[in-house]
């Protein structure tokens, strides 16, 4: 049995010690597998202000959470983000604060990160061909986002983690030079499969799937990889390559589901507190938020109410049309 430290328990037993913050659902780019080419975003003023996210984080940590990530859209296009860092730096029950990037930001802010107490960060690359990289994120460049990675490296991260989304005909065939790549640097590496967000245009994601199994039989011909129970808390399961320090991790929701372990809600900008990223259940913590200012047992109260409406886990098809209408900007993951 873990040690329960958490106050916070579904109704399947499961202890909630890790917490999904996105601060913004913008972003500079438009990857193919996220977003629609034209998004309408939540007006401004419906966003959470970076105070009352702060005053979020404190109440998870006062419940018993250990680790926040924070994610976007793009985190680190939010005005001021890293005053937020600090604050949350600062909690003294946060053993793990980490951020999801597209990295573009990271050669401005990499350095502010680490000072402000974030242990990992997480940094989506999906191609090393430039042509390609422009073609799956519509618009972003590669060079801009390897500098990104060099300023994490340079910066001292205890981890830093690439995340790539694998879709067949896109950048199947680049799995071996995203691990080569990862493993010259002492990079973690996660492959992810495409999860159904939201519609986004006319491609088909059931053809594009390309499993983690196909993945692992690729790399086989060239990586010797040893399968470990290591874990960072997330959904990754990790290999390791004889004599290098990276991870290599594969976040598979369609061929080996996870939810059964799930240690994590998120909440997002506007102040939603979603139970699972694959359903729509969920508690309007803005509002509980707004209608109690000075008041945090209160807050925690909505927090720990609605850990009984988590659910099981979710309904992922790919075959069919997403039955969650919301695009994974609004999540961050
Ligand atoms: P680590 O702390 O490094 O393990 O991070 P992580 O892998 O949990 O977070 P990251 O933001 O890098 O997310 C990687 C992928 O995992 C994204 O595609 C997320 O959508 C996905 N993911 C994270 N949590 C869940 C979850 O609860 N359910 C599903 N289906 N996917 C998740
Ligand atoms: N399926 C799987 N992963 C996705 N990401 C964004 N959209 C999807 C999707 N539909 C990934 C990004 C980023 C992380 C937060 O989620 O590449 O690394
Ligand atoms: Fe932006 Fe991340 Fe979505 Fe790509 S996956 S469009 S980088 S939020």
């Amino acid at each position: 049995m873990p040690e329960q430290h958490s106050q916070l328990v579904d109704g399947f037993s499961r202890q909630i010690t890790y917490v999904r913050l996105s601060v913004t659902d913008r972003c500079d780019l438009r990857c193919v597998y996220c977003m629609a080419e034209d998004m309408t975003f939540v007006p401004r003023a419906q966003l959470l202000t970076l105070e009352e996210i702060a005053r979020l984080g404190r109440c998870f940590s006062e419940l018993g959470v250990t680790k926040l990530r924070i994610t976007g859209g793009e985190p680190l296009v939010r005005r001021n983000v890293l005053w937020l860092f600090e604050q949350l730096g600062a909690l003294p029950g946060i053993r793990d604060l980490t951020v999801t990037t597209n990295g573009t930001q990271l050669p401005k802010y990499a350095a502010a990160l680490k000072a402000a107490g974030v242990t990992r960060v997480n940094i989506s690359l999906d191609s090393l061909q430039r042509e390609r990289f422009a073609a799956i994120t519509r618009k972003g460049e590669l060079d801009q986002v390897l500098a990104g990675i060099d300023a994490a490296l340079a910066a001292g991260f205890e981890r830093v983690k690439l995340n790539s989304v694998i879709l067949k005909h896109r950048n199947h065939d680049e799995v071996r030079d995203l691990v080569q790549f990862a493993l010259d640097r002492g990079l973690d590496l996660s492959f992810i499969e495409e999860m159904p967000l939201g519609v986004i245009g006319d491609r088909d994601r059931a053809e594009a799937y390309y499993s983690s199994e196909a993945i692992r039989r690729d790399l086989a011909g060239r990586f010797a990889l040893i399968p470990t129970t290591e874990t960072t808390g997330g959904p990754s399961r990790y290999w390791r390559v004889t004599g290098h320090a990276s991870r290599i991790g594969f976040i598979s929701p369609h061929s080996h589901n996870f939810c059964g372990d799930c240690n994590r809600v998120r909440v997002t900008a506007e102040g939603r507190l979603l139970l699972c990223l694959g359903q729509e259940h969920s508690a309007d913590l803005r509002r509980a938020l707004r209608a109690n200012p000075t008041d945090d047992k209160r807050v925690k109260q909505a927090i720990r109410q609605a850990m009984s409406i988590k659910p099981p886990g979710h309904d992922f098809d790919l075959t069919e049309r997403p039955i969650i209408f919301r695009h994974m900007n609004a999540t961050g993951g």
